[in-house]
């Protein structure tokens, strides 16, 4: 039998609440197929840990990390912490240290989960986000001058190297190839006229590796407005760390709500964990009173699956989510339900056999 080890970081806030669901759920597919089990270490970091220990994780927290298989991650940030300590100290830190360096969020409209969006049919909207994860706008580059006075200037660097935008590039059109979809890039090298003009060219470069994947770019202000108009224009789509950040939480808007949006933070290479997440925070304003919806932190436990090597198990996870939001019985209110969140990932269980 294979044991996968996950370190499991519940975090802060609905981590927790959202994380115990997603365990459940892996123990059960285990326990029934039968090839294979878990075993979990948990680690308490988080802005509790942060302010009775002054950091977000242990010294040794990446060391420690390096030793499983894939860490599965709820969320960080709660107020009294400032978020870009939370956010920095753990998140992107793990992120950074493990290489992450592909963000892959699906955007797809399951069957009924409520969209907002006038005459859309499900298949309209069932794209695959490849957000730059490693550098870009989120490189941390930057430096702060004459602090305090009025002539402050803070300067925020973007960083595009060619070693990676093409490694992500060219991982957006491996996975459209392995779909049979076609590939949109998002930039705007009509005003960031260094990094999305580079990108721009990088993007047409490798384009010329694949030519039997259609392709197309926008730019982003027009790529926002289009994933509105017309999803049914985007499929695979690779954009930068900032946009990908931005257009993701509009495509969770888009398919269900915050809820139900799920996130892989992969190094493709496996020379480090990869990490599982909802792509939600922590919500504080309904943190503790046991209604957040588990289903983004079960989605990011199907990518788990996929990225194990277990994608009919994925693949039936994903029917399963949409089954429960088709039945409509057992759902959070964020869902329009009633239902608790140990209900809701009873429930997914309960259809695992
Ligand atoms: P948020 O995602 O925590 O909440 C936004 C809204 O969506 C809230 O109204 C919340 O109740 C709702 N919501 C989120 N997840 C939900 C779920 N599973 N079920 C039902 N409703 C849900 O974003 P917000 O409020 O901007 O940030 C709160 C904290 O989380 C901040 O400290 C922020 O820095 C942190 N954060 C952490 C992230 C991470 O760890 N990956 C990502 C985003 C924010
Ligand atoms: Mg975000």
């Amino acid at each position: 039998m294979y044991v996968h080890r996950i370190a499991v970081i519940p975090g802060d806030g609905i981590g927790p609440e959202v994380i115990a669901e997603g365990i459940k759920v892996l123990d059960k597919i285990s326990e029934l197929d039968g090839s294979f089990k878990f075993e979990y270490v948990t680690f308490p970091w988080g802005c509790e840990y942060y302010l009775k220990n002054g950091r977000m994780m242990s010294k040794d927290g990446i060391e420690q990390l390096s030793k499983f298989d894939a860490i599965f991650l709820g969320a960080v940030g709660f107020p009294g912490v400032p978020d870009h300590i939370s956010l920095w100290e753990l998140l992107l830190t793990i992120r950074k240290s493990f290489d992450q360096y592909v963000n892959l969020r699906p955007v797809k409209l399951l069957k009924g989960a409520p969209c907002p969006l006038k005459d859309v049919k499900c298949e309209d909207v069932d794209m695959i986000f490849v957000r730059e994860n490693s550098e870009g706008e989120y490189a941390g580059s930057g430096s702060w001058h004459y602090k305090n006075s009025p002539y402050e200037v803070v300067i925020q660097n973007g960083v595009f190297s060619r070693h990676g935008c093409e490694r992500i590039i060219r991982y957006a059109f491996q996975l459209a190839r392995s779909k049979g979809k076609s590939l949109t890039s998002i930039s705007k090298g009509n005003a960031l006229n260094y990094s999305m003009v580079f990108w721009d060219q990088i993007f047409n470069e490798i384009s010329k590796e694949y030519p039997d994947i259609k392709t197309a770019s926008y730019l982003v202000d027009a790529a926002s407005m289009l994933m509105v108009k017309h999803p049914e224009r985007f499929e695979v789509v690779v954009t930068s760390n900032l946009f990908g950040d931005i257009l993701t939480d509009l495509g969770a808007a888009i398919a269900g709500g915050m809820g139900l949006a799920a996130g892989a933070n992969l190094n493709p290479e496996r020379k480090f964990p990869s990490m599982f997440e909802p792509i939600h925070g922590s919500a504080p304003d309904i943190a503790g009173q046991h209604i957040a919806n588990p289903l983004a932190a079960i989605w990011s436990v199907s990518q788990m699956l996929d990225f194990f090597g277990y994608e009919d198990w994925g693949k039936r996870l994903l029917d399963i989510i949409q089954e429960v939001l088709v039945d409509g019985n057992v759902l959070t209110p964020d869902m329009g339900g009633t239902a608790t969140t140990s209900q809701v990932g009873d429930a997914v269980v309960a259809r695992i056999y």
